[in-house]
């Protein structure tokens, strides 16, 4: 089958709509060719052919019936036309309707119609011509952009003539406001998410329609509203007061706040200080309630400081660094508050992904688990110590009970290897104290089991820690951070030391015959060590951060 992409941008392969266009007809391809039918595309860029207006001399009707007097590339054109299977009009929205060249395109198609009145059939208007060749069977598809922040009513002309055109009901349409951002290297991240849904559209399509909840995807706005807005406004590089040029690292400024997140607010304003030391110049921007202000007067007085070289923070924001791989080069510094830095993605990006034409719009029909638990981890293991020590039998059971319960108490989690294992230790452990007795050596068994866990984890590529807190610092993104993965190694060594410890004390102090202080240190100790962890965990990444 054939595909054939008018591509009806002036800028030509730089469009933004070319981009969704693009990946449209990925999806389609890859879908039809997965069931069996080869596809071949052909993309015609009308900036880059020859095609005049159309004179109004019916000569294509009358003198030469089915071929215009001009002599330019439109009767190619419409050879493939009406060669293609699918045909993707890919456009940018101009003054509510598509741009001029490619109206020239679709006026130069009266060759296309035969001269008489017919009956109208596409369910608009009034009179209509029949087409001069069959082309019932060639599905089309609209793909544009368009600069406002939404394509909800601003589409009705661009609807209007192509329902006369071909058909209301007889074409498809993708359309996306904020197209200008296609452009932003810098918000890669939310694009791309985009434009994999309009890879889904295309993989649909190919199988017969896109369906309601992919159509709702597409109608999700880049950002809201008043976020795409500033970040248009930053984009123009101009002053909105003075109306003079800005430099370059300040419009960037502008637009990284643009980006805030205000839902992320913790109750107390934040100064993100930035200083280009390549440039030498400092900006602080003002993370409040209502939103984020950019100061260039130093005015404010920071509560975290980044000191780093312009390109470099450009580079990190374009997604072609690592920031904190950058950050363990050394290539920038923070200082002051480090919490921003590990909520960056909270506070600054994606996260604040528009909420849609649709109020009503949820992200997917698929019943989303929610990220792995350490509590799941915890509950056999706590229910273990807790019960076996207070009854070694019926307690022993109860552990057990609770591990068969366990996959239905945290049922909406994902689980991670760490909970899988932790069940059968307890269960197995829970046995053996069952039949055995003897509650003394099977909960130190415990001890010892738990802590080899921690310690073993430490010998793979995430620390046992790292499996659950994760989630909160940028998710499979937080493994390539050295300062969290670092942090994690260390916490995970440091807790699997203490239950081994733990284990090797409780065995000779109660063979000594303390075992009665046990329970106060056996509680004890982790309480401190949890403490611990919460500190260091804070402490660590700002003191590497710091550049000290
Ligand atoms: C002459 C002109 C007219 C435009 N008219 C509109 C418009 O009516 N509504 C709108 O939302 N955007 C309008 N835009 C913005 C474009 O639709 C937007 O920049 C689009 O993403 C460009 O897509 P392209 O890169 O595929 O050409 C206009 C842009 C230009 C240059």
């Amino acid at each position: 089958m054939k595909i054939l992409i008018i591509n009806g941008s002036p800028k030509g392969k730089n469009s933004n709509s070319l981009r969704l266009a693009v990946s449209f007809v990925e999806g389609y391809k890859a879908k039809a060719e997965k069931n069996g039918a080869p596809v071949s595309v052909e993309q015609l860029d009308v900036a880059a052919l020859k095609i005049g207006a159309c004179r109004g001399c019916f000569a294509c009707w009358k003198k030469t019936p089915g071929t215009c007097c001009i002599k330019d590339d439109m009767p190619s054109i419409i050879e493939k036309e009406l060669e293609a299977d699918l045909i993707v009009w890919s456009f940018p929205l101009y003054y509510f309707n598509v741009p001029g060249m490619l109206k020239n395109l679709i006026d130069r198609q009266l060759p296309m119609n035969l001269p008489f009145m017919s009956e109208n059939t596409s369910g608009t208007g009034s009179g209509s011509h029949d087409a001069r060749y069959d082309m019932k069977n060639t599905r089309h598809v609209l793909v544009s952009t368009c600069g406002f922040y939404s394509a909800k009513g601003n589409y009705d002309s661009v609807t209007n003539m192509f329902d006369h055109f071909l058909g209301k009901g007889n074409y498809e349409t993708v359309f996306c406001g904020q197209g200008e951002l296609f452009r932003v290297n810098e918000l890669s991240d939310r694009i791309n998410q985009y434009l994999e849904t309009v890879k889904k559209a295309g993989a649909q399509y190919a199988e017969g329609k896109i369906s309601e909840e992919v159509h709702n995807q597409l109608r999700t706005l880049l950002y809201p509203k008043e976020v795409f807005e500033k970040l248009a406004d930053a984009d123009w590089g101009i002053n909105k007061e003075t109306g003079e040029k800005e430099p370059e690292d300040l419009t960037f400024t502008r637009q990284m706040a643009a980006l805030y997140n205000k839902n992320s607010y913790k109750g107390k304003d934040r100064v993100l200080e930035m200083r280009y030391t390549d440039v030498g110049r400092t900006y602080q921007i003002l993370l409040g309630k209502n939103g984020s202000e950019v100061y260039t007067d130093k005015s404010l007085k920071a509560t975290t400081h980044i000191e780093t070289p312009f390109d470099v923070w450009k580079s990190i924001s374009r997604g072609e660094l690592g920031g904190a791989e950058a950050l363990g080069k050394k290539l920038y510094t923070v200082t002051g508050d480090f919490s921003l830095m590990m909520d960056w993605d909270k506070i600054f990006g994606s996260n604040a992904v528009g909420t849609g034409d649709d109020s009503n719009y949820t992200d997917s029909g698929k019943a989303a688990l929610k990220n792995p638990s350490m509590t799941t981890m915890l509950i056999p293991w706590i229910a273990f110590w807790i019960a076996v020590a207070v009854n070694t039998k019926v307690g022993s059971i109860v552990a057990m009970a609770i591990c068969a319960l366990v996959p239905f108490i945290m049922r909406k989690h994902r689980f991670v290897i760490w909970d899988q294992l932790s069940i059968a230790a307890v269960a197995v452990l829970s046995a053996a104290a069952n039949l055995t007795g003897n509650s003394d050596l099977t909960t130190n068994a415990g001890y010892l089991i738990f802590g080899i866990f921690w310690l073993a984890s430490c010998f793979t590529k995430e620390p046992l820690s790292a499996a659950y807190v994760k989630y909160n610092y940028g998710g499979d993104k937080a493994d390539k951070n050295p300062l969290f993965m670092n942090a994690n190694y260390i916490l995970a060594a440091c807790w699997g030391a203490l239950y081994v410890l733990t284990a090797v004390w409780t065995f000779f102090l109660r063979k000594a015959g303390f075992g009665n202080i046990l329970l106060v240190i056996n509680n004890l100790v982790p309480v401190v060590m949890g403490i611990f962890t919460g500190w260091f965990v804070k402490w660590y990444p700002a003191w590497k951060a710091s550049g000290k």
